[in-house]
């Protein structure tokens, strides 16, 4: 099967079209024929070994110490399920399916295997299979980090800095479902969409920052790096949390966090991909609560240009790879909902 690997750690180039075996699953798992794919931040850590501070030899402990273990990138899908383990009991062929292979990568190919008891999940009905593949990510990421590890509850006041990008759009629009009122903090491009999103109020941050404002919030979700806890103590309730989801390996160890006695919290690290999270999207998704937002559209061949796209990181939401022939059939559909759903400037630019 067709499959873009990379053998190297470094720029966009060192990922190229490979022919590699077709997967055959083992009685428990699943066989899915990959429609849709993404290259996302995580593709781009593990490709560049460009790591938050402090996590670099950790990146090459995880992703292999001297080459690539896992060639194949790739940490989200949408598909149609080819074949089943003689195990399986949940799935059939035809099944048009989502799923997160997270850490484990291997998404940028025709085919994979993933277990029936792993992250996958009937492909919500109303979206396309670019929509879908575009789903889990930044959703499975912002989830259990607003959900369970910042325990947001009604009423929350919360801030998404950097609400554009794959994790912060999930981010804002989760916080919305659990009842929080959401500022956004983007560039001056990136406004509109986060207000499309549900944020009820967005901050340009090339005109304003947010600590400066004499606001506060009792949970501010950083996804780009830019957020120390001292930077946005003033800026916290009591009680507070930072969740800093690019944290650095310092917020990570918890060094510099904030005292007991001021009850606020940095909150960091790594959270576990869960098949029930995923179910959780899928129903979100399903009841129009969770919009995925595409970015650009590219040709799985085309993987290379996708990456140099996302190493720029600017992208909006998620990237999409189409796999196979009828790229051309599901983007059009795509595109003709899209276009009246969301704000046209959402409408991909890298179509051909
Ligand atoms: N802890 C975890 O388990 C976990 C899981 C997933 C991802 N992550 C990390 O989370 C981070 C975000 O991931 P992602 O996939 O959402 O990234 P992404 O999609 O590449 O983020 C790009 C977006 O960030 C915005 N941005 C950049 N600098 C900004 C700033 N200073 N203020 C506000 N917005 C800014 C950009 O908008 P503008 O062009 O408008 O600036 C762009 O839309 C990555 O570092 C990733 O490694 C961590």
């Amino acid at each position: 099967m067709k499959a873009m690997t990379y053998r190297q750690y470094g720029g966009p180039e060192v990922v190229t079209l490979s022919d590699v075996n077709k997967p055959t699953p083992k009685p428990d798992e699943v066989l899915i024929r990959i429609l849709a794919t993404t290259v996302t931040s995580g593709d781009h850590r593990a490709r560049s070994l460009n790591m938050p501070a402090g996590f670099r030899l950790i990146g090459r402990l995880v992703f292999g110490l001297t080459r690539p273990r896992q060639p194949i990138l790739g940490t989200e899908l949408a598909g149609i399920v080819e074949a089943v383990g003689a195990e399986v009991v949940n799935f059939n062929p035809g099944d048009e399916v989502i799923a997160f292979t997270g850490g484990a990568y291997g998404s940028h190919a025709e085919y994979r295997t993933v277990p029936e008891a792993g992250t996958i999940a009937l492909k919500p009905g109303n979206l396309s299979f670019e929509e879908a593949a575009s789903l889990s990510f930044g959703s499975m990421t912002a989830l259990p980090f607003l959900r369970d590890k910042a325990r947001i509850k009604a009423g929350d006041k919360v801030l998404v800095v950097g609400a554009s990008g794959a994790v912060g759009t999930a981010a804002v629009q989760i916080a919305r479902h659990f009842g929080a009122e959401v500022t956004g903090v983007t560039s001056t491009s990136n406004v509109e969409l986060a207000a499309g999103l549900g944020a009820q109020r967005v901050l340009d941050y090339t005109k304003t920052d947010f600590a400066t404002t004499g606001d506060t919030w009792d949970i501010i979700v950083d996804t780009t790096g830019t957020v120390s806890f001292a930077r946005c103590d003033t800026s916290l309730r009591p009680g507070g949390r930072l969740v800093a989801i690019q944290g650095s390996f310092a917020q990570t160890l918890g060094i510099g966090k904030p005292s007991k006695a001021s009850g606020k919290a940095v909150i960091a690290g790594y959270v576990p991909a869960r098949p029930e999270d995923l179910r959780y999207i899928v129903r979100l998704a399903s009841n129009g609560e969770l919009k995925p937002v595409v970015d650009r559209i590219y040709r799985l061949e085309d993987a290379a240009e996708a990456h140099a796209y996302v190493d720029t990181g600017r992208k909006r939401g998620s990237v999409v790879l189409t796999v196979g022939d009828r790229q051309w059939e599901t983007t059009a559909k795509w595109r003709a909902r899209t276009s009246k759903d969301v704000p046209p400037r959402l409408v991909p630019v890298a179509l051909r």
